[in-house]
């Protein structure tokens, strides 16, 4: 990597573990986390991503060793550079109990960064109430260059969806190319560079509990996101003393300060707050072998629970490429109505249950009780189907689905990417025929 120093040829391992890296042999203290002298006079400090007092099972904190502290910088002042990167509740907008849905956003004409490249395009909750999550599009042609951005309001969930992504954090440095999603904690600085010029995908910044691994049940000891592949990086720094623009989410809001030096300037840490990517490829999809099928919480990659035991404050769900056996079965999603409301993307391919429309870097929103299912294609032809094994293939559609309901911002219901025309999916279903003199 530019600058940094330090290895990334290996990554640790395990979602949620304790870790401990060290870019310079000897700079990780032993013994204690906050030595009266931290080895080459390094600083010490602690990140905690939940309460001090959470219980051992949920707590989250990592201690970094860093050429100077997190603490230095001026004041933070409004930044203006980004006016469309929002949290929930947005002032002024009426929730829509409507079906919607939007085509892929276009890359930037202009030269436009990963910060000032996102638009929030639904959230819920509320940020100050520690609940529910934004969901942000961003499309970007270029590099963060001398810019870091750090996100106080959640962890940040990264879908990429086209182009790859050289991600630099203070732990230090993940690759990640579309079908790999990135989770960066709350409070962690990191930078987006871009490999191959362009960019596009999705976040979901989830302003409430942490995202973990869903319990499996009866499913047993393994399946679905195995917690071994979940990849940390190793530690890597950057001694680079020029200015560094740290533009802060708060509330909402996009603030900004400049540093006279690169803030990733950890030379060792440890601890269980970190970074993570997952190749989605790698999950273990489980499904019916007999008839019908499961729920599609079968396919919770990862959860974030709310205080309500099993119902999600987010819930991020893929459908992957997967063998289809059921017998006697309507095989596509079925029609259905949810106390939870789904907002839906596509990384490739299509989705079963839909003929067309739904595009890749496209999104929907099918909100608390709305109904949907399969358009009139899709279902005839699940209907008229010779039920023999099939497998979907080159595939991957996502949901975050949540226990809140989605409010589409002020840009989402503006922009000529909403689709005027989604409820006629629905439309044109032939009328059930019974039998005649049962009326
Ligand atoms: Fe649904």
């Amino acid at each position: 990597m530019p600058e940094g120093k330090g290895s990334v040829a290996s990554m640790l391992t395990g979602f949620g573990n304790h870790h401990e890296s060290e870019a310079v042999a000897g700079a990780l203290p032993v013994g204690r986390n906050s030595p009266q002298r931290v080895p080459f006079g390094l600083y010490a400090e602690q990140l905690s991503a939940t309460a001090f007092t959470a219980p051992r099972a949920e707590n989250r904190r990592t201690w970094l060793y860093r050429m100077r502290p997190g603490a230095g910088h001026a004041p933070f002042r409004p930044y203006d550079g980004n006016p469309l990167l929002r949290s929930a509740p947005f002032a002024g907008v009426v929730p829509s109990p409507n079906r919607l849905r939007w085509n892929p956003a276009e890359l930037p004409g202009q030269p436009t960064d990963f910060i000032d490249g996102l638009v929030t395009c639904v959230g819920n909750g509320d940020v100050a109430g520690v609940a529910g999550c934004g969901v942000h599009l961003y499309a970007a042609n270029r590099s963060m260059e001398n810019r870091a951005f750090v996100s106080a309001d959640g962890e940040w969930l990264i879908v990429p969806q086209s182009g790859r992504l050289r991600i630099v954090t203070e732990m230090g440095v993940l690759d990640v190319s579309p079908l790999h999603i990135v989770l960066i904690p709350r409070g962690v600085r990191f930078r987006v560079e871009l490999p191959d010029g362009a960019a596009r995908g999705y976040v979901c910044e989830n302003h409430g509990a942490l995202f973990r691994l869903p319990d499996l049940g009866p499913i047993g000891s393994n399946g679905l996101a195995n917690p071994r592949d979940f990849e940390a990086p190793v530690a890597v720094f950057e001694d680079v003393d020029r200015p560094c623009e740290l533009i802060q989410k708060f509330q909402g809001r996009l603030w900004t300060t400049t540093l006279d030096h690169s803030p990733f300037d950890v030379v060792a840490w440890h601890g269980n707050v970190a970074p993570y990517r997952y190749d989605l490829t790698r999950f273990n999809t489980i499904g019916t072998v007999s008839y019908d099928h499961p729920d599609p919480s079968i396919f919770t990659v990862l959860t974030a629970p709310s205080d309500t035991p099993g119902t999600a404050n987010i819930d991020f769900v893929i459908f992957p490429p997967r063998w289809m056996v059921a017998e006697d079965t309507f095989r596509p999603p079925w029609f259905h109505r949810n106390i939870m409301s789904e907002y839906m993307g596509l990384i490739t391919g299509d989705y079963d249950a839909k003929a067309g429309g739904f595009a890749p870097g496209g999104g929907s929103l099918h909100n608390m009780m709305a109904a949907h299912g399969p358009d009139v294609a899709s279902h005839d032809r699940a209907v008229a189907a010779a039920l023999t094994p099939q497998k979907i293939e080159a595939t991957m559609a996502f949901m975050f689905e949540s226990r809140l309901p989605f409010v589409a911002s002020d840009w989402a219901m503006a922009t000529p990417l909403l689709q005027a025309d989604y409820d006629e999916c629905w439309a044109g279903f032939v009328k059930a025929q019974l039998p005649e003199g049962d009326a």
